[in-house]
């Protein structure tokens, strides 16, 4: 598509979503979300930092319902590109979670570890209803909790921008490219 990107000293190699393809899709999203809740469900939307902050800031400006935003810090990824298999929650602040409609908005789907860890500790807060929200998804397979809502089945390469990164590097993009 366009041409190769020289951004943190790394070539990107092509966009694979351009900034208007999320736009429509995230839109989308968040009409399908709209339809699956009512007024009074008390919802919450989980977003996990940081890939998802691009994602969750635009798909609840297309929720049309009421509904409050909090954020987590998983980590399973040291640096690199590499998922070391290990979920810790390193920021929790702790939202009441008893008898909410709570989405989880998470930026990529690969193992599937990162959910299956975490919505077990979750779980146990009592919410109402539990959900996973993902703009990508690898469906490499084996995942124990899949996603209600998934905005794109991605390609097995390494993609970033729109809130990914690469060692810190590309969340701003507007747009998802591959390294
Ligand atoms: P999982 O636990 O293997 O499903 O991996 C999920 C997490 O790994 C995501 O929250 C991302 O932070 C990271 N990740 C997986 N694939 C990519 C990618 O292609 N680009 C950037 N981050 C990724
Ligand atoms: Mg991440």
């Amino acid at each position: 598509m366009t041409t190769s990107t020289q951004l943190g000293g790394q070539d990107l190699d092509r966009i694979v979503y351009s900034a208007a393809t999320i736009a429509r899709r995230v839109e989308e999203m968040g009409r399908e979300i709209s339809e699956c809740y009512d007024e009074g469900d008390d919802l919450l939307v989980l977003g996990l930092l940081k890939g998802s902050f691009i994602f969750l800031a635009d798909l609840v400006r297309s929720i049309d319902l009421p509904l409050q935003v909090d954020f987590m810090v998983a980590s399973s990824y040291g640096s690199g590109t590499e998922s070391s298999g290990d979920v810790r929650l390193v920021y929790d602040g702790e939202p009441s979670l008893e008898g909410r409609a709570v989405i989880i908005v998470e930026d990529i789907v690969e193992s599937g570890n990162t959910m299956d860890r975490l919505v077990p500790i979750l779980a146990e807060r009592n919410p109402k209803s539990l959900e996973i929200c993902a703009l990508l998804h690898k469906r490499l397979g084996g995942v124990v909790k899949e996603p209600r809502w998934v905005g794109f089945d991605a390609p097995e390469e390494f993609l970033v921008g729109y809130g990914l990164d690469f060692n810190e590097n590309y969340r701003h993009l507007p747009y998802i490219a591959s390294l």
